[in-house]
């Protein structure tokens, strides 16, 4: 049985991977065969510099749904590389870097560090960050997103995969402008802006006052998302939005995701993955299907 997947020149023995943010970086449960199991590991998106984060609460569960503003808090890329980097890299599971720059200085900066390292497959551009000079992130705007894949593109010793907010009008014109930049994948969706309100109080449940949402609730629309892109770019995406079985997954697969990441699921049950890859390959074979591409983008119409 062939599930293997490429995303430019890096190879992964499977299509399941973990959304970042949603993968413990708890170093203890590293040496858990759940964890050598997955096909990838997206860690928490790095920033330039540290980032504390935003004031609590950060989570509010909604229906079928969780709503965040966890506000990327990370150590930095050079404390990343130093302290979570090693450990890592030890799990011997491929690993996307996702990064966030609050400008292209600060990408670009991120980007040669990481460039030094080896044991790295590709990096993720989380693009829903501030777009110099706009009210919009970058993740709405298809020259700002083509600009930046293509800088990234030129520099980058990695594939380089373009992280999509599902927070635009046309998700499919923003792929295209990633791939036009020289992405080597797209990843999608990212959460969809939300809130909610206690009414007691008539304050926001989140700290931040607004958050994104994520989890089942939002499923049937990043499917629908996925679709969209997969029919109008030739570059790998990778789908994600409310995976939780491995009957979710293969819907995203049908629909033309070439890998799936699961992401709430994770903090309801963190063998959510290995979980979503046993059911693949047992679809697979009650299915007698050989190869995972018979079933990428086998949606009939
Ligand atoms: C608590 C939490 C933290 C997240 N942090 C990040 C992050 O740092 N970078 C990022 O690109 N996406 C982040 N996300 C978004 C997820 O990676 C994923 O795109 C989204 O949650 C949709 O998938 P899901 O419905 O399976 O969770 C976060 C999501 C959650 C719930």
């Amino acid at each position: 049985m062939n599930i293997s997947i490429k995303i430019g020149s890096a190879t992964f023995k499977n299509p399941v991977t973990v959304s970042s943010g949603t993968f413990g970086h708890e170093e203890r449960y590293f040496n858990l065969e759940e964890v050598k199991r997955l096909g990838a590991i997206v860690p928490k998106t790095v920033t330039f510099n540290a980032q504390v984060g935003n004031p609590p609460p950060r989570i509010f569960e909604t229906p079928s749904g969780m709503l965040n503003a966890i506000g990327i808090e990370n150590p930095g890329i050079d404390n990343f590389i130093i302290k979570k980097l090693p450990a890592l890299k030890g799990i011997g599971v491929p690993l996307i870097i996702s990064v966030l720059g609050h400008n292209e200085e600060q990408f670009i900066g991120i980007l040669q560090k990481l460039n030094a390292q080896e044991g790295i497959a590709a990096v993720e551009l989380n693009l829903s960050c501030p777009n110099l000079n706009h009210k919009v992130l970058v993740a709405q705007d298809p020259e700002g997103t083509t600009r930046l894949v293509s800088k990234m593109k030129a520099i980058s010793k990695f594939p380089i995969i373009a992280k999509l907010s599902p927070n635009v009008t046309d998700i499919a014109e923003i792929a295209r402008a990633a791939q036009e930049g020289g992405a080597d994948a797209v990843s999608l969706v990212n959460t969809f802006a939300a809130m909610a309100i206690d009414i007691k109080t008539r304050k926001s449940r989140i700290g931040n006052f607004t958050g994104g949402l994520s989890g089942p609730a939002i499923r049937p629309i990043a499917l629908y998302m996925v679709q969209r892109v997969a029919s109008n770019v030739k570059i790998p995406v990778i789908g994600m939005g409310g995976i939780m079985t491995a009957s979710d997954a293969l819907e995203f697969l049908i629909a033309g995701a070439s890998m799936v990441a699961t992401g709430t699921a994770n903090f309801i049950n963190p063998r959510a993955p290995v979980d979503v890859l046993e059911g693949i390959e047992s679809f697979m074979k009650e299915n007698k299907i050989s190869d995972i591409r018979e079933i990428i983008g086998s949606l009939k119409k």
